[in-house]
This record gives structure tokens, C-alpha cells and sequence, in this order.
């Protein structure tokens, strides 16, 4: 984590906004028989036209430019040759460099027309998370528990499961990076934010139990009892008394 200087953050908004608008392109095409591969395809594309570079590509093996996670899968998923049916929960994970700095947004469409009732409130719950957990975000000196507290008790209201094994974490340099920003936790606790940085939050939720497991292909994070899961996730930067989405439209 580190404080970026004022023509980095002006960066980081350009990369950000071009981003949002890959990730809006690849939602509406979240359609009944297009593939996961089709739709990392079309990704790349569109990354090479904003000047984006594919940072994911090749990431510690990594072998696609985003992560496509289907149903159980939560995320990390390998966008794989099944096409996608009526009634799949996609989500669509895009990290990306721009210039010398990372961003990093993800979001879960319902493939079809009339999500059922229990997916509408797995989508709006975690959605929802998000923006409790941005807006818990004060400015200079906010805790992470803070925003790990506000997106816990948002997921606890929709009666959704936390997952508790993978966390939002600062982002910019390196797609990763300290601290962890967890999805549950306590308002007032863990490190303290200064101004200028930059961070991914992130919270994933399931209709059922909060445990994961790594599928066999090594990558695809899965929920243990198979029930549904959804993640969405920005880029933020913590600002003198408030927060900035930079991967916003
Ligand atoms: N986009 C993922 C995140 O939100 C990171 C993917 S890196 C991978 O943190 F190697 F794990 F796929
Ligand atoms: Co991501
Ligand atoms: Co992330």
C-alpha cells in the first residue's frame, strides 16, 4: 500500500473509467450459449483497443486476460468452452494495468431474463455490500474494519454467507497488496488507511454456507455445498474525507 501522487490517481481514474466500460460491454453480452471463452476473447480485444494491458494473462500461470466464475464458482474461474444457459449467476473479474499502475473491478450478471427471487437477493445483497462498504470509507485514517463491518452486516441483512477465506486487498503497484481487507469484521479495528491509497473491495457472498474449496483445475475457487455465489468489486481510492470509485463508468 502506498499513497499515490496526484498524477497517478488522474491515471488510475483514465484506467479505471476505461475499465468500467470493458466490463459493461462483456455484462450485456452475459447471454444463454455465448462461452466463458468467447467472452474472455471479446475481453482481450477490447483491453488492446482501450490501451489496457492484460496484466492477468500468464499471472502466475493464469491463462486467460479475466476470470469467469459460473454458479458454485465463486471465483478465479477459468473461462472454459461450455456455453453459458439460461439462469447462470456469471461473474466477470477484469484486472488490468494502465500505464505503469493496476486496476482491478469485478461484477455477477444473471444469465437470462427473470432472476428467481432467492438469486435477486444474492445479486442486490452483495451489490449492496459494496456500496456500504465504499461509503463506510471516511477518508484519511478510516480502519479497514470499518469497511469489513459495513459489508458484513449488509450480507448478514440479505441472510447471505460470507465468505471468509478470500479478502479485498490495496491494489496499484501489484494486484495484490497489503493490507487485506477482509468481509467481515469490526468497525475501529485493523490498519489504518491514509489518504491516497488505492484498494480493491470486494465482497463475496453465497445463498448458503460461507466455505470454499479449490476445484481440480487449481484456479476456479468453489463453494463446498455447491449453492450459488456472487462478487462484486471496485477499485477505490481512500481521499482526504471520503472515497473516489476509479473503476466507476
Ligand atoms: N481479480 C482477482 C481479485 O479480485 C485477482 C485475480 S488474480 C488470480 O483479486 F490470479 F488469482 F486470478
Ligand atoms: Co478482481
Ligand atoms: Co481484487
Amino acid at each position: 500500500m502506498r499513497a499515490k501522487t496526484p498524477a497517478e490517481i488522474e491515471i488510475m481514474r483514465e484506467g479505471g473509467k476505461k475499465l468500467a466500460q470493458t466490463l459493461q460491454k462483456l455484462a450485456v453480452k452475459v447471454q444463454p450459449d455465448i462461452t466463458p471463452r468467447e467472452l474472455a476473447n471479446i475481453a482481450e480485444e477490447e483491453v488492446k483497443k482501450a490501451g489496457l494491458r492484460p496484466i492477468l494473462k500468464g499471472y502466475e500461470g493464469f491463462p486467460a486476460v479475466m476470470c469467469i466464475s459460473i454458479n458454485d464458482a465463486i471465483v478465479h474461474g477459468m473461462p472454459g468452452k461450455k456455453p453459458i444457459k439460461e439462469g447462470d449467476v456469471v461473474n466477470l473479474d477484469l484486472t488490468v494495468g494502465y500505464k505503469n499502475l493496476i486496476l482491478d473491478s469485478a461484477i455477477s450478471v444473471y444469465a437470462g431474463k427473470n432472476p428467481p427471487a432467492d438469486i435477486k437477493r444474492l445479486l442486490e445483497g452483495t451489490k449492496r455490500a459494496l456500496e456500504a462498504g465504499i461509503r463506510a470509507i471516511k477518508g484519511d485514517g478510516t480502519r479497514v474494519g470499518d469497511i469489513s463491518a459495513a459489508i458484513q452486516n449488509t450480507l448478514d441483512g440479505y441472510n447471505l454467507g460470507v465468505i471468509r477465506d478470500l479478502v479485498g486487498h490495496a491494489v496499484g503497484d501489484k494486484i495484490h497488496e497489503e493490507p487485506s481487507i477482509p468481509n467481515y469484521g469490526v468497525a475501529g479495528t485493523g490498519p489504518v488507511l491514509p489518504a491516497g491509497v488505492t484498494i480493491a473491495v470486494e465482497p463475496m457472498a453465497s445463498l448458503g454456507d460461507w466455505h470454499i474449496d479449490t476445484a481440480n483445475d487449481d484456479w476456479t475457487v468453489i463453494m463446498r455445498d455447491g449453492s450459488i455465489g456472487a462478487h462484486f468489486e471496485h477499485t477505490v481510492l481512500v481521499t482526504e474525507d471520503g472515497a473516489e470509485v476509479l473503476t466507476a463508468i
